[in-house]
């Protein structure tokens, strides 16, 4: 998979830099080239000679070559680049990648990439656990970045904790999934609903679930990952898209999300039906709000919303793929067989309901059942890894 690809290698000044070799070599064993892109301080860690002779290229540390007074462009080697994989990254280097400070070749190189980016932490487990660092991370992984979160274990302070660089063969393996994966999606039109949905009683209240979006905003990342063109049309939440190319529609109420999602169904190769939408919305919305009366208890009369899934399972062209999700407490697997069927879906995702998935954790644990009758069941998984394994099923449909 990396056979031919051009691979930035950033390595800052850490202990892990040693690691770094490892990496190295397993890159250049795939058949990637690979230009070394090194910090100053990185070279306090590990000498520039030992990596240019296992890349067979000259290793980049300074703007200007010291003998020659020759400049290395930061912007033909972002434009070079395959993939950049910043392993390891201190704490500095987060920093100033997440705030553009460009004080050394290796961040400035960052700055100019337009390839994506891998990147592997390592430091103390305090300076892992301080909210600067995981603020940083965050900026960074809302930009598009892919972080290889740190190992836990012994670190060379001796202490034991989280902040070990990932090992270079996972390392590597993270790389070789993605150019597996990538562009598999190309030219695929893909709509997702997410989140919940708010119907209103009066201007300040309203009836709403617990729903936070997380794993249809996840889904949305992995499908633009592989060369999708995504749309979410979501209901009211705090989660952002991690790839700036998943375009966003908002929306609060099910009659909202239901014309959103509609106009839009027709051009959409894949539709992902994330979002948990109320079935009932009151039928009177109240022009002020409702005050507490004595005696009085007012009665909310409901009326039922739109099923969007089932109204697009309807309206599907056989080129359409068309998945839905179910959260059952009982008879869990009946019940979504059932839902697959009545809403004329081509696969149903059904999530369980534990202290470690559904509504507002970053964990899950899913059994896809597809049309055929063939169902799959996952392991407890991050959202992120259940939405590579949803996305996976739905590509060999694709
Ligand atoms: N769905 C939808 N529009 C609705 C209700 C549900 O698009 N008004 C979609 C959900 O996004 C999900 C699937 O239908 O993909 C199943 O949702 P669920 O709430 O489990 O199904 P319901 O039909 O509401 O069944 P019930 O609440 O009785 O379990």
């Amino acid at each position: 998979m990396l056979k031919g690809k051009h691979i930035i290698l950033g390595i800052t000044g850490g202990i892990a830099a040693y690691k770094s070799v490892s990496l190295l070599r397993l890159f250049v064993k795939a058949g990637a080239e690979v230009q070394v892109v090194i910090t100053p301080s990185g070279k306090e860690f590990i000498t520039p000679v030992t990596l240019s002779a296992l890349s067979g290229k000259p290793v980049i540390s300074e703007f200007f070559t010291a003998n020659t007074g020759s400049w290395n462009s930061h912007v033909d080697l972002g434009l070079w680049a395959d993939a950049m994989v910043i392993a390891p990254a201190t704490a500095s280097t987060l920093g100033k990648m997440a705030h553009g400070i460009v004080d050394n070749m290796l961040v400035t190189t960052y700055l100019s990439s337009k390839c994506p980016v891998f990147i592997a932490p390592a430091m103390d487990l305090d300076m892992f656990k301080h909210p600067s660092t995981a603020a940083n991370l965050e900026l960074l992984r809302s930009y598009g970045n892919h972080i290889i979160e740190p190992a836990a274990g012994e670190l060379a302070s001796h202490l034991i904790g989280k902040g070990r660089m990932e090992e270079p063969e996972n390392i590597f393996a993270v790389l070789e999934r993605f150019f597996s994966e990538k562009k598999t999606m190309e030219g695929k039109k893909v709509l997702i609903t997410a989140g919940p949905t708010y119907e209103k009683i009066d201007p300040v209240r309203f009836i709403g679930n617990y729903s936070t979006g997380k794993m249809g905003y996840c889904i949305a990342d992995e499908f633009v990952a592989r060369g999708a063109s995504v749309t979410i049309v979501s209901g009211p939440v705090s989660v952002k898209p991690k790839n700036q190319d998943v375009k966003v529609v908002s929306v609060e109420s099910a009659l909202e999300m239901r014309d959103a999602f509609m106009e839009r169904f027709e051009g959409a190769d894949i539709a992902v039906m994330c979002a948990a939408v109320a079935d009932y919305r009151p039928e009177v919305v109240a022009d002020r709000k409702i005050k507490r009366e004595k005696d009085d208890i007012p009665v909310i009369t409901l009326v039922k919303n739109p099923d969007i899934a089932a109204e697009a399972g309807r309206k599907k062209r056989e080129d359409q793929i068309l998945v839905g999700f179910a959260l059952e407490t009982d008879n869990a697997v009946a019940n979504a067989q059932d839902k697959l069927a009545r809403k004329n879906l081509d696969m149903i995702v059904l999530n369980s309901l534990s202290e470690q998935t559904g509504f507002g954790v970053d964990t899950n644990k899913v059994t896809v059942i597809e049309r055929s009758g063939t169902s799959t069941t996952f392991d407890l998984k991050s959202k992120v890894e259940v939405a590579k394994d949803i996305v996976n099923l739905i590509s060999e449909k694709a």
